[in-house]
Formats: C-alpha cells, sequence, structure tokens
C-alpha cells in the first residue's frame, strides 16, 4: 500500500473550523495515482438504526469520512478507529465550511485516498446540497455514487405516528425548506395551502409564524392540525401538536430549538390514535 501525504488546502488557502486539526499532514492510502470512490451516503434522521446496510458497508471500509452535525456519534462510532473524520457541520448562522471548500475537500480527498465517505445527515438529496456535491465530483472526473437514506420527513413522522398520506386525508405531499431570506419565507403560498395534503417544513421553526400567516392567508383554515418535531426519532425527540393558528404560540412558549421539522395537515389528526399505542413510541409523546 503505497502513502500519499496530502495539505488538503481548500482553494483560497482559510482554513476553518474542525478542518483546522486535519491539516498539515493528513496521510491516506493511494491508489496507484488513480482517483478514489466518494460515497455521499444518507445517514438518516437520527436513530442510528435508520442507517441502511449498505451505508453501513461503506462507512466500515472508508478511508476517510467527511460529516455534518447531524450525524449520530453512534453512526460515526461505526467507522474503524484509523479512518480520517473531518467534521464540517453547520449550525444555524455558524457555518464551520463553506460549501465550496466542501465539495474542493472532496475532491482532495478522492484523489489522496481509495474510499471517501461523504457522510450526511438524512438523504443526500434532500435539502442537504448532495446535488452540488455530486456536481463537483463529476466535473472533476470523480467517480462516485449515492446511498439514499432515510430523509426526516418520513423518517421522522413514521416515528412520531403520523403518516404523511392517507386515503381519506392527505393524496399528495410537498415537503420544502423553510429558512429565511432576508427575514422571508418566498414560497408558493396557494400550492402550499391546499386541502387533502401534507407540507412538511424543512428548516421552518425561525418562520413558523409568516408560515401560518401566509397558509391562512392563503385558503387553508386555521384550525387545520399541524405539529412540531424537535430532535425526531432521537430519545430526547418532543411533539408539539396544535393547529395552523396556535402552534406558534405553543412552539414559542415550549422554547423549541433546531432541528425541528414541521409538520401540516389533517393527517397530524391521527397521531393520537397512532403515536402512543405504537411499541416503542413513548418518546413521541412526552410533550402534548
Ligand atoms: C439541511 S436539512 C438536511 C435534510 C436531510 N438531508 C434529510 O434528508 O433529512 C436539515 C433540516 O432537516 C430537518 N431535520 C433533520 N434531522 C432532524 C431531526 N432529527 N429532527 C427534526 N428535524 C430534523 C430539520 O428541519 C433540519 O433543519
Amino acid at each position: 500500500m503505497d502513502e500519499v501525504a496530502t495539505s488538503l488546502k481548500p482553494p483560497d488557502g482559510v482554513v476553518r473550523g474542525g478542518f483546522r486539526s486535519q491539516v498539515p499532514a493528513i496521510r491516506l492510502r493511494g491508489n496507484g495515482g488513480k482517483p478514489g470512490v466518494v460515497a455521499l451516503v444518507g445517514a438518516g434522521p437520527g436513530d442510528p438504526e435508520l442507517l441502511t446496510l449498505k451505508a453501513l458497508r461503506l462507512i466500515e471500509r472508508a478511508d476517510a469520512i467527511v460529516h455534518d452535525r447531524l450525524v449520530a456519534p453512534e453512526i460515526l462510532a461505526l467507522a474503524p478507529p484509523r479512518v480520517l473524520r473531518i467534521d464540517v457541520g453547520k449550525a444555524r448562522n455558524r457555518h464551520t465550511l463553506p460549501q465550496g471548500e466542501i465539495n474542493a475537500m472532496l475532491v482532495r480527498l478522492a484523489r489522496a485516498a481509495n474510499r471517501v465517505v461523504r457522510l450526511k445527515g438524512g438523504d443526500p438529496y434532500i435539502f442537504g446540497r448532495g446535488g452540488e456535491e455530486a456536481e463537483a465530483l463529476a466535473a472533476h472526473g470523480i467517480p462516485f455514487e449515492v446511498v439514499p437514506g432515510i430523509s426526516a420527513a418520513n423518517g421522522i413522522a413514521a416515528c412520531a405516528g403520523i403518516p404523511l398520506t392517507h386515503r381519506d386525508h392527505a393524496q399528495s405531499c410537498m415537503f420544502v425548506a423553510g429558512h429565511l431570506k432576508d427575514g422571508r419565507m418566498e414560497l408558493d403560498w396557494p400550492a402550499l395551502a391546499r386541502a387533502h395534503q401534507t407540507l412538511v417544513v424543512y428548516m421552518g421553526l425561525l418562520g413558523l409564524p409568516q408560515l401560518c400567516r401566509e397558509l391562512v392567508a392563503h385558503g387553508l383554515p386555521g384550525s387545520t392540525a399541524a405539529a412540531v418535531v424537535e430532535r425526531g426519532t432521537t430519545p430526547r425527540q418532543r411533539v408539539l401538536v396544535g393547529t395552523v393558528e396556535t402552534l406558534p404560540a405553543r412552539v414559542r412558549a415550549a422554547t423549541l430549538e433546531p432541528p425541528t421539522l414541521i409538520i401540516v395537515g389533517e393527517v397530524v389528526n391521527l397521531r393520537d390514535a397512532l403515536a402512543c399505542r405504537s411499541a416503542g413510541a413513548e418518546a413521541a409523546c412526552i410533550a402534548d
């Protein structure tokens, strides 16, 4: 096995956050000058047991793992001790590493390592910027594969006792990103305010009051059920249920913190009958 030393400096020469500690001399297995393979791997929504078998196999064989903040520590612990781990995790307003630098890092690691795992919360291609990373790898001729993960929407809803679709209540389901741009949420409100559909909002906690106001202004009854799930699928999961009218005040009073997922629609009403009666769902019932 030949060894390759690489400085892994990002293109602008700036070294930030967890990346700093990995520089200056990272030693990885070389591959006879050929680039390695990058796997963009979904780690699921929080519960480590929701990892796929394919993800586990790739983690166990990785030379380097580049991971996000929301990846469960139990999943990172599945990697052998020799693996190079780089935390590029992002918290709201505290970006550890800009996306362009993460892309450049993946390219450099792939050129130096045999097997790179880019481990992302949920699914890599759902609000995870996996598409941008795949584009960067393709542009540099780096072979890559994508391993789907259980996304926050379907994983958290199921674990919280909320079926996202149901023949009697919701024939469609929309996933949207609710983060604020210049203090505003720019979404297609008429499409989101339709009846008989479920709306799932990622990254929407700060904008929740605006979200609820706009939905009502665009025709959704204020009595429509809505829930916020904090740290879904983990032992610290909290679920707050209300209506589009009452939820913002309830969330303020409960001081929820990210990561949170918002679910709006009639299907939220099914939770009473489903959540507390499904085995192992005690954590889903604590905060109502
Ligand atoms: C940048 S997005 C990444 C989504 C991820 N790629 C996926 O497929 O779930 C992060 C957002 O997903 C949601 N999220 C992820 N994990 C969560 C969890 N355990 N509980 C609640 N929300 C979660 C939150 O809205 C969080 O702000």
